[in-house]
């Protein structure tokens, strides 16, 4: 959700700006800026896309060495070429960009103007510059000056500053991401690691309440008090192509396409199935001994794989839920020493999920993040980390991210049966199938017959996705990607709560897709007799050897058969290239679907 971007250097920054700008578009944006500092500071801003910018870029021609950019999520005021940040104060001294919410920016409003501030946009940014620029007024140097104006605000930020005749960019974070890049003949600062990839892979990841001033030939980290912090330094192992379409038309279908990969990563050096292991980071044997139920934490597509990991784990004897992370933060679950609280997050950075495991910080329960990135917020706010290696997703809607997450909690699974459930040992059979799940997900990804069910169904009113057992976060996952990037109706059910309310929205233009897992089949063939008895056409989705359903489904789209526990990850692979598949058909900008952010950084 929004991106942050800076560039520190002797010569000019323009180019990189743009460039880091340009990755950073698959957060989420409706507006985009940059600030450049040579003897003056010159801002550029735009509504609209990067593409807005780079034109008035083009015509107004600013320049500098020293550059903060920035693509804007609107919270506070519309989408304007006003709101659009950098913002600057009354005199034009100073830009600042800013990711997150200044909660109490209104009385700070007000007590600006009781000073003779004039205010030229809606936003609760625009404080910033001018608490700044009054600083400065006063005598104060820049780096003062920011730290005090930083002191006076309350909410959730991500800030960088440049300062007229300072060659410097000034930066903090509280709530929001924001890491530093450590190149070779310039600096660089962004929300995310992708935006500066391609110049540097040599990172810092910034705390709460760290200040960096970032120089040309250096950064400085410090609290906000300005005592020095020393702050690791790591090289990120994403190589740049990593975050590009490499000949994809999209972002979406090449990480849907990478999955295979992905999910090796995930799994590769975590089994032994002969050896009966399981492996996961530096958690070492035992480590769940004390623990006596599970609760899950996660938004999104990250909560229907928290569904996933509830189903594997109460297989395995071990209690389990999962709770969205708002809900969980509104009303949190009473946890205790035995408890495992796992926040599933790709980003970990999703403000609802963060929220939901600091409800929990001052109990005695164990917390865990199961996530895709290496120093992101939910990383280190938990007891342990385990990471689902991934590598970058960068279309909105997340993809092979569930896979690797979906592998990942089965590896926990096995962990917390032998270690905290009812298992002697590991189960063989389970970690081969895991193994195994790379090559199926390549044989699903070789045939095309999810695209032409998409085209055949084309012109449906509603779509609707049903399952049963491991079949159920399958079925709400399939929905929610079919509705995110096609913006058509779709529904997620349990397929035994049909007939419970839903079915009254089953008619002859809507379509079913049922999920079969090779588990309690026989009752899900009967829902989906109830639906076709409603004139609705039905798309199975099953493992070959599915029995019984050929005659009753107008299409079935085959999935390899393996153990039904990961049958699920199959099925749900040939949903992502049906919603893929609709929504290139219908035109929709797939890897920015509207309205909506990658990471989500606001509650
Ligand atoms: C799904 O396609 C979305 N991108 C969204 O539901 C996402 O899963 C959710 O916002 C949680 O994000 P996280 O995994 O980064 O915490
Ligand atoms: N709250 C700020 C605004 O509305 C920043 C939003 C963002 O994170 O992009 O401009």
């Amino acid at each position: 959700m929004c991106g942050i971007t800076a560039r520190v250097g002797d010569d000019e920054a323009l180019d990189e700006l743009l460039t880091s700008l340009t990755n950073l578009e698959y957060r989420g944006y409706d507006s985009a800026g940059v600030a450049l500092l040579d003897e003056d500071l010159e801002v550029c801003k735009r509504e609209g896309e990067t593409d807005a910018l780079k034109r008035a870029v083009a015509e107004e021609e600013p320049s500098g060495s020293i550059g903060i950019g920035h693509t804007r999520w609107s919270t506070h005021g519309p989408p304007s070429d006003a709101n659009a940040h950098p913002h600057t104060g009354c005199e034009g001294r100073v830009a600042v960009v800013h990711n997150g919410i200044i909660e109490n920016y209104e009385s700070l409003r007000t007590e600006l103007r009781s000073r003779g501030h004039e205010f030229t946009s809606e936003t609760d940014t625009e404080v910033v510059p001018h608490l700044v620029e009054e600083r400065l007024t006063a005598g104060h140097d820049p780096e003062v000056a920011f730290r005090e104006a930083v002191a006076c605000l309350e909410g959730s930020f991500a800030i960088a500053l440049v300062v007229e005749g300072d060659e410097t960019v000034y930066a903090t974070r509280k709530g929001s991401p924001l890491v530093v890049g450590l190149g070779d003949d310039a600096n660089y600062l962004a929300s995310d690691i992708p935006a500066f990839l391609e110049f540097t892979d040599r990172v810092v990841y910034l705390e709460d309440d760290d200040v960096a001033v970032v120089r040309p030939d250096g950064v400085d980290i410090t609290g906000l008090d300005g005592a020095p912090l020393r702050r690791e330094s790591h090289t990120v192992d994403w190589a740049p192509g990593d975050a590009e379409k490499s000949g994809y038309n999209h972002y979406m279908l090449k990480e849907i396409n990478e999955q295979p990969f992905a999910l090796r990563q995930a799994i590769e050096g975590r089994t032994d199935p002969a050896a009966g292991e399981v492996v996961l980071g530096d958690l070492p044997a035992g480590t769940f001994e004390e623990i006596d139920r599970v609760q899950f934490v996660a938004c999104g597509t990250s909560y229907h794989a928290s569904l996933y990991g509830v189903a594997l784990l109460q297989r395995r004897g071990v209690p389990a839920a999962a709770a969205l992370a708002s809900e969980f933060a509104a009303d949190p679950t009473p946890v205790d020493g035995s408890t495992l609280v796992v926040a599933v997050t790709q980003s970990g950075e999703t403000a609802d999920t963060l929220a939901a495991i600091r409800e929990i910080e001052d109990t005695d329960a164990r917390t865990l993040a199961v996530t895709n990135v290496v120093g992101s917020t939910a990383a280190r706010e938990v007891d342990d980390a385990v990471f689902i290696r991934a590598g970058p997703e960068i279309g909105v809607a997340a993809t092979k991210t569930f896979s690797s997450q979906v592998a990942t909690l089965g590896l926990l699974a096995e962990r917390l049966h032998v270690e905290a459930g009812d298992g002697e040992s590991f189960d063989a059979a389970f970690l081969e199938g895991l193994e195994r799940i790379p090559e199926a997900v390549d044989q699903i990804l070789d045939r095309r017959r999810a695209e032409q069910v998409a085209e055949a169904y084309a012109g449906m009113d509603s779509y609707f996705f049903i399952g049963r057992g491991i079949g159920y976060p399958v079925a709400l996952e399939g929905a929610l990607k079919f509705k995110e990037i096609t913006y058509e109706h779709a529904e997620g059910f349990a397929a035994g709560e049909l007939k419970h309310g839903p079915l009254a929205l089953v008619t002859g233009t809507s379509v079913v897709f049922a999920i079969f897992t090779g588990e309690n089949d026989e009752k899900t063939l009967h829902n989906v007799q109830e639906v076709k008895s409603r004139g609705a056409p039905v798309i199975a989705v099953a493992p070959e050897s599915t029995t019984g359903i050929h005659t009753v489904a107008d299409d079935v789209i085959e999935v390899p058969d393996g153990p039904p526990e990961l049958s699920g990850m199959l099925s749900n692979v040939v949903l992502q290239l049906l919603s893929y598949h609709a929504a290139e058909l219908r035109g929709r900008p797939i890897d920015k679907p509207r309205n909506l952010a990658k990471s989500v950084t606001v509650e």
